[in-house]
């Protein structure tokens, strides 16, 4: 009879995967079920990220990569972090993942002992303290506040380090909230760090072309240069480049914590798939209209789904700055009952209401340790957002006590 191991045993299963799973459940059964669960651009991939991959094979080159990556691509990358970042990088000082997700797995497995902590400020996205404890590492949570923009405070930060503390991981934009750092942010956080040695950084920054109103991401190490030898930072083509399904990630860092990293997938995955490597590093070689044109979109879309859930009463709504989220507070409604009978005990029952009775998928803001809140994605097309905002509203309205 199958056992699974310990470090498995003891993970809990996300709250969205029984939720996806019932969404497509009655999508099977011809359900009109609209789907803000997943974080997933709904555009094409770049044109030239086809013809890169094309190229690639025509090239002949379908040997096995260099578990690093391959130069072309490692060039591209350091090339967009002048670019994009102002940071002079070495090659040695990148690798490309199977994704951003597996540049977090190698890290944490190559950095984390048992009962090392890693300080996750929370709302989070759910895989940090997933992997962290796959590794026996201990996830310590640091609440943001509504009030302060979903931004960590440095002091909240400060108290969370411990001397077991190995980690802090920083992700704006953020997944779920949107929420971005200002310099001052970066600032005050980077005070906390030089008063802690020991503690390393995960600066992940996959979001970090889609910011709104103007604003402009800026990297933890755009301030704190000093701190380079500490700072990881995790970046990939999914979210700007809409290329999901390519699975390319990468991560820039202190060269031993690379070489562990790259120990680490060596004996895991080995090399990325070369077509998609072609495909990524001529993507990052094209001028950024493209990416422009998509972030621009979500600005636009973020105006409607937001402005809309603003006007619902009951929903509380701050304006995402960044990434292509919303995601409104429900704690007026909680306690309360929907207008199919089902008490709101909490934002899981929500969102499994909000399915069952308006065929909406979104993912309940507990899974991204901070409730009751809701995760919409806007990553949707217009027609679709337009009528998700419609069901909610029509939702909400037949809530009762
Ligand atoms: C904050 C954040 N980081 C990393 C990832 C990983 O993306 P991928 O593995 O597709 O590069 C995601 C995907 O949802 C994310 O939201």
């Amino acid at each position: 009879m199958f056992k699974p191991a310990e470090r498995l045993a003891t993970l809990p299963t996300p709250a969205t995967i029984a939720m996806a799973a019932r969404a497509r459940e009655l999508k099977a059964q011809g359900k009109p079920v609209i789907s803000l669960a997943l974080g997933e651009p709904d555009f094409p991939s770049p044109n030239a990220a086809l013809e890169g991959a094309v190229a690639e094979v025509r090239a002949g080159h379908t040997g096995y990569p260099p578990i690093p990556g391959q130069k072309p691509l490692l060039e591209a990358i350091a090339a967009k972090f002048k670019r994009d970042n102002g940071l002079d990088v070495s090659l040695e000082q990148l690798m490309v993942c199977n994704g951003g997700k597996q540049a977090i797995f190698n890290a944490f497995m190559a950095s984390l002992n048992e009962g090392d902590e890693v300080v996750v400020p929370a709302p989070y996205w759910v895989s940090y303290p997933l992997i962290a404890r796959m590794f026996g590492g201990v996830p310590v949570e640091v609440p943001c506040r509504e009030e302060d923009g979903f931004r960590p405070q440095a002091e909240a930060i400060r108290a969370a380090i411990t001397l077991r503390t190995r980690w802090l991981v920083l992700n704006f934009p953020n997944n779920p909230t949107g929420a971005i750092l200002e310099r001052a942010d970066l600032e005050a956080i980077a005070a906390v760090l030089r008063d802690a040695p020991h503690v390393m950084v995960m600066s992940d920054e996959i979001y970090e072309h889609l910011t709104f109103d103007g604003k402009a991401h800026l990297s933890l190490l755009n301030v704190a240069p000093d701190l380079a030898e500490r700072v990881l930072i995790i970046n990939g083509m999914s979210k700007a480049y809409a290329m999901t399904g390519w699975r390319v990630g990468f991560a820039c860092g202190p060269v031993p914590l690379i070489k562990a990293m790259i120990k680490v997938q060596g004996n895991a995955t080995s090399g990325i798939c070369t077509l998609a490597q072609g495909g990524a590093a001529a993507a990052l070689r094209e001028d950024m209209a493209g990416v422009q044109a998509m972030r621009a979109t979500y600005e636009r879309r973020r105006g409607v789904v937001v402005g809309a859930l603003q006007q619902i009463t009951g929903l509380s709504c701050a304006m995402p700055q960044g990434a292509f989220y919303a995601y409104p507070g429900l704690s007026a409604l909680m306690g309360m009952h929907s207008a199919g009978g089902r008490l709101l005990k909490d934002d899981v029952a929500f969102a499994e209401a909000l399915l069952e009775e308006a065929h909406i998928a979104t993912v309940p803001g507990s899974a991204f340790g901070y409730g009751p809140h809701l995760r919409l994605s806007f990553a949707a097309a217009d027609a679709e957002l337009a009528e998700a905002c419609e069901r909610l509203k029509d939702f909400v309205a037949g809530i009762k006590g």
